[in-house]
């Protein structure tokens, strides 16, 4: 079965460089050639939403020219893709907090978001400045506001999750980290309570279709049960 919602946590483009003796760009270089791979090999294989986590709240701890380097790909990789998401129907989305974003990363985030909003095919979700801590206080905040004419009883789950990012988003089915690491980093902390769980060894630039076809069939085998027993 192809799970509605995959995110990815796009792991190890650094230490994918350094075994090659590159600078760590080159990994991200590479990285963003395996994220074209995968988006097309997940829209063909037909996954509804793909939440690709881009950069987090935290690595703004990296250096300067690295955070730059990241940006300037992100950046390439939302104009230059136009035409494939017009031929593939994909629509692209935003997760996280749009106002620390650039100003110019979040001129062509908004524009790619526009122009991509009619498309039917699959969701691609980047998480680019995404924390999900960073998410549930936004969201609190959020809720806070919006209950301030309300009468003050204790939020539900459902009135909470109505002010998450993207609250009409399934969550998600499967998250795959690649690069051997075993945590979540600060991904999807809310949507994943359910999520089954696969880590791939591969750095992320190496990952490419036959990797998520494994990841795929992985999951399919596996027993989802929220908290009930089996049948
Ligand atoms: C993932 O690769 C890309 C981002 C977090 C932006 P890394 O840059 O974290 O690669 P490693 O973990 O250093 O190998
Ligand atoms: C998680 O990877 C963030 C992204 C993939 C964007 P990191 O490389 O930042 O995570 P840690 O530091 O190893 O936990
Ligand atoms: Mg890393």
């Amino acid at each position: 079965m192809i799970p509605p919602h995959i995110g990815i946590i796009m792991d190890g483009n650094g230490r994918w460089a350094k075994g090659r003796g590159l600078a760590r760009s080159a990994g991200h270089l590479e990285g963003l050639n395996a994220a074209k791979r995968i988006v097309k090999a997940a829209s063909d294989l037909g996954v509804r939403y793909l939440t690709l986590y881009t950069f987090s709240t935290e690595n703004w701890k990296r250096a300067a020219e690295e955070v730059a380097f990241i940006f300037d790909l992100v950046k390439q990789y939302l104009c230059g893709e136009l035409a494939f998401y017009r031929e593939n129907g994909i629509r692209i989305r935003h997760a996280g907090d749009f106002s620390g974003l650039p100003p110019d990363v979040k001129q062509e985030l908004e524009d790619a978001i526009a122009e991509t909003a009619g498309f039917t095919g699959m969701q691609v979700i980047l998480a680019l400045n995404y924390g999900g801590r960073d998410e549930i206080v936004r969201a609190a905040n959020r809720a806070l506001a919006a209950d301030q004419a309300g009468d003050g009883r204790p939020f539900s789950e459902a009135i909470f999750e109505a002010h998450l990012d993207n609250p009409d988003v399934p969550p998600p089915d499967l998250i795959i980290r690649t690069a051997g690491e075993f945590r979540t980093s600060n991904f999807m902390l809310w949507q994943g309570a359910y999520a089954e769980l696969y880590v791939s060894p591969k750095f992320w630039p190496d990952w490419d279709k036959p990797d998520l076809m494994a990841a795929i069939e992985n999951y399919s085998s596996r027993e989802r049960k929220f908290g009930g027993v089996s049948e």
